[in-house]
């Protein structure tokens, strides 16, 4: 074999005159006047390789034209300075004379050239995933992970946190998606989940007195895929005895600083902001707010109380808000961009909005002349000139989720949002409850392990809407980059919140009799936290989408297009595990 006693992008003028062999991938290929240059590329870089019939021979000279592109090679040279320099490349001003090669792996005609630079649909480019990271950009985007995964397992290690693995095949715990089943073969009849993430084996490793753990750990959760959602990522997982809720955002603000620093070359200022998380639904109409611009909601219902336009007076009257948005510069937009804006509002949900310009302290508008002098004064004390004023007569619960949707709609539209923020927001006091509208039913907002907080426990049977949880999240650029909380650590609470959300006794003792048991058997105080590590990633490379940050991602329809799993199953794999497959299902 041709082995290599240099790398690609390694060549420089110590080597000039000198022998060497390189292997790689052939990149490009060009014939002129008789001569070919070839460029090969490894991880390092890239060099070209001048192939010239008299130095290497005819029939050589023959073969080594037919290759095709991305075909692997050894080729054995000498160094030389080139006569016309190639700057944009790093050993640009060096060439390789050929004398000798082997061809290692002939490559087929591609199904894209990943280096041609034009669009490749997302399926192509992930079904030939190794095709497309071979370009040095996709592969800088795994370089960084490993390098973030570094610096935070250092981290952790560092603070004497104990690195776990916890299982994968187990008995589903609620994270509020559907789990991935795998049949056992042993146990017929009988079915693991896949974790949709580590939390009971998480404190049931605080029971056993661990008091620090963490696990870089893989999840699944079988859930409408979204942008920011796969059906298996990763978390850093984290969970810690003996502390309290500012413990954790103490030390999670350190790893996180530590982790910019380090791999993004960023100064963070700590502590991080916290906001409660009423106060985030009111202001950004979010529980994940984005911080990194205004244009906060206000909510101007007690100064329409008594307004003259019917549908807002009657909207009020049955409990609805007015919600207002100013739009800086909106007031320049002309009706028709406007118009069209109201549309694509409605298009996001909203029953589109009532619109005033502020022009020189006045308000634009055809609803003006129904307004009272009071109304006028609100809607201009609360603007700026030039701003578009945007009324949403809206629910008083889901109305602000909606007027928040729609800032982030005008943000991005408008490019309100300053580039190269890092807004870190600790989003606390979440409700403990959610009521799920399709079973009829309150469920745990975070998961039923969380500690509620103290002062609401007296409510968790009787009202159950206004007790708060102590969980909290850690958001980056109105990002969820991860939530905890602290947890219930006796297991008389533990089945009372059980039990508040619907689980009868025995249901609690058949799913979750193992966590009941342990917390009989001396529990610490403790709580944890989890953050998405793929979110991080994608954040901090700028990365497209979230599949771009994962080496070899599924498609939004939950299909591998590498491997094309899942796949179907057939008669004795089937009969092994004693199952049946019924819809659709093929089984020869
Ligand atoms: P949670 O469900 O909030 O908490 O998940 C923690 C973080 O994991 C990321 N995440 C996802 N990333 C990609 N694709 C998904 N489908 C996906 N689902 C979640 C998010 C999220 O913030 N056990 C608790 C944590 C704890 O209480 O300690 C948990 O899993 O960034």
């Amino acid at each position: 074999m041709l082995k290599r006693n240099m790398k690609c992008g390694e060549i420089n003028d110590t080597v000039v005159g000198k022998s060497v062999i390189v292997n790689g991938w052939i990149q490009r290929k060009r014939n002129l006047g008789g001569l070919l240059f070839i460029d090969i590329r490894d991880r390092s870089g890239i060099v070209q390789i001048v192939i010239d019939p008299n130095a290497i021979g005819n029939d050589t000279f023959k073969n080594i034209e037919k290759i095709k592109l991305e075909s692997v090679v050894g080729i054995k040279g000498t160094v030389r300075v080139r006569i016309a320099e190639n700057p944009s490349l790093s050993t640009g001003k060096f060439e390789v004379l050929a004398e000798d090669y082997e061809l290692f792996s002939p490559s087929e005609d591609l199904p894209f050239n990943p280096f041609s630079g034009q669009d490749v649909d997302e399926t192509v480019r992930l079904r030939y995933r190794y095709l497309d990271m071979r370009k040095p950009e996709v592969r800088e985007v795994f370089e960084m992970r490993a390098r973030i995964t570094q610096s935070v397992r250092n981290f952790l290690i560092e603070k004497g946190f104990i690195e776990v693995e916890t299982p994968y095949l187990t008995k589903s715990t609620p994270e509020g998606a559907r789990d991935f089943i795998v049949p056992s073969r042993v146990n017929k009849g009988k079915f693991y989940a896949l974790p949709q993430s580590p939390q009971l084996f998480k404190q049931i490793l605080m029971i056993s007195g661990f008091e620090k753990y963490f696990q870089i750990a893989r999840c699944f959760r079988d859930e409408d895929l979204r942008v920011d959602r796969q059906p298996e990522f990763t978390q850093i997982d984290i969970e810690m005895s003996f502390i309290e809720q500012e413990d954790i955002i103490k030390i999670i603000e350190e790893m996180y600083a530590k982790l910019f620093k380090e791999v993004g070359g960023v100064e963070l200022t700590t502590p991080f902001p916290i906001m409660k998380y009423d106060e985030a639904k009111v202001r950004f109409g979010s529980d994940k707010p984005d911080t990194r611009f205004g244009m906060e909601i206000q909510d101007l219902t007690e100064h329409f109380k008594n307004c003259n336009i019917q549908f807002i007076n009657n909207g009020i009257e049955n409990g609805q808000k007015v919600l207002a948005l100013f739009l800086p510069n909106g007031g320049k937009l002309s009706r028709s961009e406007i118009d069209s804006l109201k549309e694509e509002v409605k298009l996001n949900g909203a029953n589109g909005f009532i619109d005033f310009k502020i022009t020189n302290g006045e308000l634009k508008s055809s609803f003006t002349k129904f307004l009272s002098d009071l109304e006028k004064a609100s809607l201009l004390s609360a603007g700026n000139d030039d701003d578009l004023a945007m009324l949403f007569i809206v629910d008083s619960k889901k109305g602000y989720d909606l007027v928040g949707r729609v800032r982030l709609l005008l943000a991005s539209k408008f490019k309100l949002i300053p580039e190269g923020r890092l807004n870190f927001l600790w989003v606390v006091d979440f409700p403990f409850f959610a009521y799920n509208e399709q079973e009829g039913r309150y469920e745990a907002e975070h998961h039923p392990f969380t500690m509620p907080k103290i002062e609401d426990l007296d409510k968790l049977e009787t009202d159950k809407e206004s007790v708060h949880a102590i969980a909290y999240d850690l958001v980056l650029n109105g990002s969820e980059l991860g939530g905890g909380s602290i947890r219930i650590h006796t297991p008389e609470l533990q089945k009372r919140v059980f039990n508040a959300i619907g689980l009868k006794e025995d249901e609690s003792e058949a799913r979750f009799g193992f966590l009941l048991k342990a917390l009989r058997l001396g529990a610490p105080p403790h709580g944890g936290i989890a953050f998405g590590l793929d979110r991080l990633v994608w954040i901090m490379t700028k990365a497209n989408s979230l599949r771009d940050v994962i080496a070899f991602p599924k498609t939004t329809s939950g299909i591998c297009p590498l491997t094309d799993a899942p796949s179907a199953i057939y008669g004795k794999q089937l009969d092994e595990l004693g199952i049946e497959v019924k819809n659709n299902g093929s089984n020869a």
